[in-house]
């Protein structure tokens, strides 16, 4: 069953199937360029989803069958100064929004995957890209670098020489490539990305959403502290999953050798 979210919005299409909200970025003629109208109602629409107890997963995706995202607008670039640049990137950050949503997010990549694109699909937690899904950092074409985390996050999950490559040459990889490098989890036939992705996504969404919620931030400290206080905050988030009673359910139904049902309390 697919409905239509009520709120509109300009540059996105936001629908509902059953447990999983997708969030089409529409701007096809533009290759769903990210621009700032797009990025301030991203951040909108996930401040909306994340309140939303029905939703347990978002996946994001790129209207038409040539693009993910193909990167920032370019043409608000034109005429920017540094310090308009910089007031744009302060602002409420949709990468930011993604990061830290407390429900996972996935990438569903059906096309070009470029610049921003690629640093938004970074900070999802899965990417699940179409055999006609193409990457790459082609910011340096430009005459800029990645600004939306791409130094970061690409670095942190295919490593060093791999990300700086990727970053210096601007070079477009393709999708097998870039699952060999790890930058993407799946990589499916065009025609069955919707169907796999949403297998993947309603996967999820059966779990406990408090235990989802602790699991996204407990992986995500990996990258961001040391070794003893990673093994510390993972303690400390396993030990609250005892306050739930999805942690009750759970090792109920296990021992009572049925499915749990979760309801995220
Ligand atoms: N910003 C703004 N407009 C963009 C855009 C971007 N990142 N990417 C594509 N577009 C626009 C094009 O300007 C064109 O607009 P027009 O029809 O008004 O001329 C339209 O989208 C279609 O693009 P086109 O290049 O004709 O499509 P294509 O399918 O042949 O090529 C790309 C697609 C993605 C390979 C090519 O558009 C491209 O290289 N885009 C820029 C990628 C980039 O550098 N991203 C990083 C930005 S920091």
């Amino acid at each position: 069953m697919s409905q239509a979210m009520p709120q509109s919005y300009e540059t996105l299409l936001v629908e509902r199937r059953e447990r999983i909200a997708i969030v089409t970025i529409n701007r096809p003629e533009k290759r769903n360029a990210l621009n700032i109208k797009t990025r301030e109602e991203g951040a909108a629409v996930l401040e909306q989803l994340q309140d939303d107890d029905d939703v347990r997963v978002v996946v994001i995706t790129g209207a038409g069958d040539k693009a993910f995202i193909a990167g920032a607008d370019i043409a608000e670039f034109a005429g920017r100064t540094a310090l308009m640049q910089r007031a744009v990137m302060l602002g409420r950050s949709l990468f930011t929004a993604i990061d830290v949503f407390p429900k996972p997010v996935i990438a569903m990549i059906n096309g070009y995957c470029l610049g921003g694109g690629c640093e938004l699909a970074l900070a999802c937690d899965l990417r699940i890209a179409s055999e006609a899904a193409s990457f790459g950092q082609p910011e340096i074409n430009l005459g800029i670098i990645p600004g939306g985390g791409g130094t970061q996050r690409l670095t942190r999950l295919i490593g060093e020489g791999k990300a700086m490559e990727m970053i210096l040459t601007g070079e477009i990889i393709d999708a097998q490539t870039a699952f060999n490098l790890g930058l993407v989890n799946h990589v499916i036939p065009a025609d069955q990305l919707a169907a796999k992705t949403m297998e993947i996504a309603n996967r999820i969404a059966e779990k406990s959403p408090i235990a989802l919620r602790l699991a996204k931030e407990a992986v995500k400290v990996a990258s961001r502290s040391n070794l003893d206080e990673g093994l510390r905050r993972e303690v400390d988030l396993f030990a609250l999953c005892f306050s739930s009673d999805d942690k009750n359910e759970g090792v109920r139904a296990f021992l009572e050798k049925r499915r749990p049902n979760f309801t995220g309390k």
